[in-house]
Order: structure tokens, then C-alpha cells, then sequence
């Protein structure tokens, strides 16, 4: 067992930085149905950037861009097009969370920092992770306001965590991190040592290479389960990795999905096709063999076939999950919806349809 020593609550949030944060506002409200709940920018009096959090269940999104070209959100977006800046657990304690991590040899990013508005105090700090990516300590255990100072609420946004249900998406399931070819262990020693992570599971080449889109996985989570972070490395195969293509075009390691939970899939991706959001798709022989591979399930077989949702089986159950295509124009971050009946697993049995679905993109792409 991992000793606590870095207690976390679950993903306070995560943040993009984007060319363009009203549009992508826009995009995540009426394409994945989150409500705007708090907003900063030169209204509110922040000079240099604005930022619009989008919140549906459990899950807070703040988008985030640059308003002049030297800023550093400006640099990031410049390289790495839109993507995921920081990813933000809830600590008790953001300054011990810092020190223990640091300690322990991760680079700090933002040293311990307390800001205070009429709402209370919002403490946090951050180190950095893969790539250009942050990992922020969030306490907001003192502070009632919408998202943090600086930021005004919108539509009605309370203090602390509003519930918006939205079209059904209810938590951060995982959020998945692509590094380089052979740099996998060392991030997951470092989730391991400087954050007390332990690994769950992992995939090799014999679970997941197709013909040509291989890759390594293994899977860190905290010590309660909570917070589940994949990390793949591309591996060798006939053509270009999945990974690889990533790492081209987000030049660099950074995060590639975020699974959204929720408890009625069918319904969640029915209203997401309905408001224009595009999924991989499996060929119809999928559906053909699916009972036989994974025995009851609860779902109507011919609604998962024609939504294109796909079905695992592990002992402890079974999970449904679906994936988008990439949500901006480089092949990079994308996002998995999931419904977990008992499975924990990451949809194993899944891996060669949805490679090979993936790989008929890259193909289209030109980059196979
Ligand atoms: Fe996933």
C-alpha cells in the first residue's frame, strides 16, 4: 500500500489553454452541454488573460487564453495548439502537498500561494508533470466563491461545487498522458515517488498493437482510487504509433483523453451525436460477436451498435465506453465517454476494433 503522505480529494479541475476561449466555451456548452459558471477577463480585471469555467457534475473545465502574444499561455497554445495546461487535484493541503512532492523530487512550478478575496482563501501551488503540463494543489477548503479570485460567477453559480447535470456527465473518470518511447516508467515512478501513486494495471504490445498502432500503458492511481492516470509510450510497430502521431503534433508529451463518466451512456450519446460532436466507429461485425464475448448485459445491443458504443467485460463486471475524434484540428486530445458497471478496468478487450478504427483516421490523415 502507498502511504498517504500526499492525501488528495479527486480532480478539482482541469485546465485548457486555447487560441480562442469564448469560442471554446461555446463548444463545451452546446457539444457536451457543461454550464459557464464563472468567468475572468479584462471585465473582471484580469489584464492578461481570460478564462471561462464550464462545470457539469462533479467535472470543472476552465478554459483558458492568452490576450497578448508573449504570454506564456500564448507560447504553450503556439507550440502545442489547444490542450491541457494544468490538471488540479483537491488537497487538504496545497503548501504540505508541494513540499512532500517536491521533496521527494518533483520540479516545482508555483510555489505555495494564497490569494483572498471577499469569498475567502484560495491556496494552491503546482509542480510540473509530462511535458508542459502542471500539476496544481487546490485547497479551497476557506473559500466560497464561484471558482477563485479574480473570477465572477455566471448563471447563478453558487460557492463551492454546483451540480449542473447537463446532458448526464458526472465525474473525471482518467485523464491519460502520452509520453516518449521509453519514457513511460519514468513518469510512472514519478506519480509513484514524488505523489505516493500506485500502479493498477498495465498493457503491453501483446494487448494493444495492431498491425501497426502499438503502444505501452501503465495505469498510476492514488491512494484512494480516486484519481486514475494512465501513461502510454508509443511502441515499435509496422507503421506510425497512435502515440507518435501525438507526440508530432502536440510536439511534445501532454494529456491525450479525459474519460467523462456517466450512468446512462445511451442517453449521454445520443443527445452528444444530437449536438454535432463526431466518435470513432467500429465496423458492424463488432456487434455481431459482442454477446458472445462479453455474455449479458443490461444495454440493447442493437442501440449500442447504433450509437457505436463498445462493451468489456473484466471479473468484476462490465464497462460501456465511446470515443470522440480529436475536438481541434490537430490529431491530439480527445475524450472517452465511460459507464462503469462494476468493471474497473480501461476497456481491454476493446483495444484491437478501436486501434484499428484509429488507425483508419491516421490513414486519412496521412499520417500511418
Ligand atoms: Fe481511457
Amino acid at each position: 500500500m502507498s502511504e498517504d503522505f500526499l492525501p488528495i480529494q479527486g480532480i478539482d479541475h482541469v485546465e485548457f489553454y486555447v487560441g480562442n476561449a469564448k469560442q471554446a466555451a461555446h463548444f463545451y456548452r452546446t457539444g457536451f452541454g457543461f454550464v459557464h459558471t464563472a468567468y475572468s477577463g479584462l471585465e473582471t480585471g484580469s489584464r492578461e488573460t481570460a478564462s471561462y469555467v464550464m462545470a457539469q457534475g462533479k467535472i470543472r473545465l476552465a478554459l483558458t487564453t492568452a490576450l497578448a502574444p508573449d504570454h506564456a499561455i500564448a507560447r504553450h497554445c503556439h507550440l502545442h495548439g489547444d490542450g491541457v495546461g494544468v490538471i488540479a487535484l483537491a488537497v487538504p493541503d496545497a503548501s504540505s502537498a508541494y513540499r512532500e512532492a517536491t521533496s521527494r523530487g518533483a520540479t516545482g512550478a508555483i510555489p505555495p500561494t494564497q490569494m483572498e478575496d471577499e469569498q475567502g482563501v484560495f491556496r494552491f501551488a503546482a509542480v510540473r508533470a509530462y511535458g508542459d503540463t502542471l500539476i496544481k494543489f487546490v485547497d479551497r477548503s476557506e473559500y466560497r466563491g464561484a471558482f477563485a479570485p479574480g473570477y465572477e460567477a455566471r448563471n447563478g453559480a453558487g460557492h463551492g461545487r454546483a451540480r449542473y447535470k447537463g446532458i448526464g456527465l458526472g465525474h473525471i473518470d482518467h485523464i491519460v498522458g502520452n509520453v516518449e518511447l521509453g519514457a513511460m516508467n519514468r513518469w510512472v515512478e514519478f506519480f509513484a515517488q514524488t505523489m505516493g501513486f500506485s500502479q493498477l494495471a498495465h498493457f503491453d504490445d501483446e494487448d494493444i498493437s495492431t498491425e501497426y498502432s502499438a503502444l505501452m500503458s501503465k495505469v498510476m492511481q492514488d491512494g484512494t482510487g480516486k484519481v486514475k492516470f494512465p501513461i502510454n509510450e508509443p511502441a515499435e510497430g509496422k507503421r506510425k504509433s497512435q502515440i507518435q502521431e501525438y507526440l508530432d503534433y502536440y510536439h511534445g508529451p501532454g494529456a491525450q483523453h479525459l474519460a467523462l463518466s456517466t450512468g446512462d451512456i445511451v442517453t449521454a450519446v445520443t443527445q452528444l451525436r444530437e449536438n454535432g460532436i463526431e466518435f470513432l466507429r467500429v465496423p458492424i461485425t463488432y456487434y455481431q460477436e459482442l454477446e458472445a464475448r462479453v455474455g449479458k448485459i443490461d444495454e440493447p445491443v442493437d442501440k449500442l451498435a447504433e450509437l457505436g458504443i463498445l462493451v468489456d467485460r473484466d471479473e468484476e463486471g462490465y464497462l460501456l465506453q465511446i470515443f470522440t475524434k480529436p475536438v481541434q484540428d490537430r490529431p491530439t486530445l480527445f475524450y472517452e465517454i465511460i459507464e462503469r458497471h462494476g468493471s474497473r478496468g480501461f476497456g481491454k478487450g476493446n483495444f484491437k476494433a478501436l486501434f484499428e478504427s484509429i488507425e483508419r483516421e491516421q490513414a486519412l490523415r496521412g499520417n500511418l
